[in-house]
């Protein structure tokens, strides 16, 4: 799917010109791969570039797909044109091989949701959004720009999992906050409580539905104990605190879907972008000159870029081979001291004002273990299956995520 190479449409496009020839791009390698590259990021892109990128974008979420774009602007060449057939044949073929899928995602509105939804959108397939607020979703999704998805409150979830080849659950009630026992109760309750709906959903749905038809992949927490020597993988026990008991329990009511649905347990680490999770947090106070690492800075820091985990993800839906537990996290983890050297260093900014573990315990309570409490993490089973990441190393992560645009 992603490679390490940057995207060869886009160099085609640019060495023709950015004008009016994406439709050689559109038409004759397909929509698909045109379309595919453009929920990830915009680095290395030149103007030119990131304007066609644009237009693309544009021509996508107007629903019009890629069949073809003039000066920037997307034309639709009903019949008779070269592109318009090179994409109806795209489309048929599309349709023959089935790779068009029906996805129902929970926690669509969140960091990572919302980027998964782009994806999938960009990409043709059809997405249901499983949501609390269909308000808010409204406005995340607007139909302008997603034109076709459908948003459902809880009484509908059952229909919408009814129709779908697969669901991607990823609701639950952020963890980086105080933990008081109520906040503690709800982190896991949350998580169980949206999971064991979707399951049973599962169970009367795959009655009706084809029941191969439906894949399951899931966001977890790193599952293990901590330690600054330890390397983990998909292998390692569980360990004792707290999120190992969210996460086993999570897991198990996710394990009660119906046996013949394949079940993709993605066990992700710290995500990586610019508009949401840890790394939102940290940039302003680096911009401050007040960034500095938490607690002794020894600590692992197992992180991925969002790109990554959003196309680990997707391929987990596309992919049989992708089941059972995999590990969301980049090949090469660091110390939380390295992260936070590495941000200065791409911020420009020094990274100096280390905040100690007690202040950090003072603001955040028993939740500060969250970040204290490091471990290695290896994504051995996403190796195994031969996932390019496209972002190994965090500097090159860190260096793609400030050069994306909002
Ligand atoms: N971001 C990370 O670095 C990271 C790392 C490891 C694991 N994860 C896990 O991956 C999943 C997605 O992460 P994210 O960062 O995208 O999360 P997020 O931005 O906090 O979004 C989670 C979504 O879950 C739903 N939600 C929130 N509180 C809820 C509650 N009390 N009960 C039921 N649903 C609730 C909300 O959707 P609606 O309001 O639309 O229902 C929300 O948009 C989460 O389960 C998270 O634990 C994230």
């Amino acid at each position: 799917m992603v490679g390490e190479e940057r995207p060869a449409e886009v160099k085609t496009r640019k060495e023709r010109g950015c004008g009016g020839w994406v439709e050689a791009v559109g038409g004759r390698k397909g929509v698909g791969k045109v379309c595919r590259r453009l929920g990830e990021g915009w680095e290395g892109l030149s103007k030119g570039e990131k304007e066609l990128k644009r237009a693309v974008r544009g021509c996508v979420k107007a629903g019009k797909g890629c069949s073809r774009l003039e000066r920037g602007k997307c034309k639709m060449y009903p019949f008779g044109s070269f592109t318009w057939q090179a994409w109806f044949i795209n489309r048929l073929i599309i349709c023959w091989l089935g790779t068009e899928m029906t996805v129902s995602v929970t926690g669509a509105t969140g960091f990572i949701g919302r980027r998964l939804v782009q994806r999938l959108h960009a990409d043709n397939h059809r997405v249901r959004v499983l949501t609390r607020s269909r308000s808010k979703a409204q406005v995340i999704f607007p139909v302008k720009d997603f034109p076709g998805i459908v948003i459902a409150e809880e009484p509908e979830w059952k229909d919408c999992i009814q129709g779908s080849n697969a669901v991607v659950n990823l609701a639950g009630m952020p963890i980086s906050t105080r933990w008081s026992p109520e906040i503690k109760k709800e982190i896991k309750d949350s998580r169980i409580r949206v999971t064991s709906k979707v399951t049973i959903k599962i169970f009367s749905a795959t009655a009706l539905a084809s029941p191969n038809m439906i894949n399951f992949p899931f966001a977890f927490y790193k599952c293990s104990g901590s330690s600054e020597t330890r390397v983990f993988d998909e292998q390692s026990p569980s360990g004792n605190d707290y999120l190992a008991e969210v996460c086993r329990e999570w897991e198990a009511s996710a394990l009660r879907v119906n046996m013949n649905v394949r079940l993709a347990l993605i066990r992700i680490g710290v995500v990586l972008g610019k508009d949401g999770g840890a790394l939102a947090k940290m940039i302003p106070l680096f911009m401050m000159f007040a960034g500095g690492p938490l607690g002794s800075g020894r600590q692992w820091f197992s992180w991925i870029h969002l790109d990554d985990i959003v196309n680990l993800i997707y391929e987990a839906l596309t992919n049989p081979s992708y089941k059972g537990v995999i590990n969301g996290t980049a090949p090469n983890p660091v110390r939380l001291g390295e992260m936070c050297d590495q941000l200065g260093s791409v911020l420009g900014r020094p990274s100096w004002l280390p905040v100690p573990d007690f202040a950090l315990k003072a603001v955040l309570g028993e939740g500060a273990t969250v970040v204290l409490d490091g471990q290695k993490v290896v994504p051995a089973r996403a190796k195994e299956l031969g996932f390019p990441f496209r972002y190994p190393y965090v500097k090159d992560a860190l260096r793609a995520i400030m050069s994306q645009e909002s």
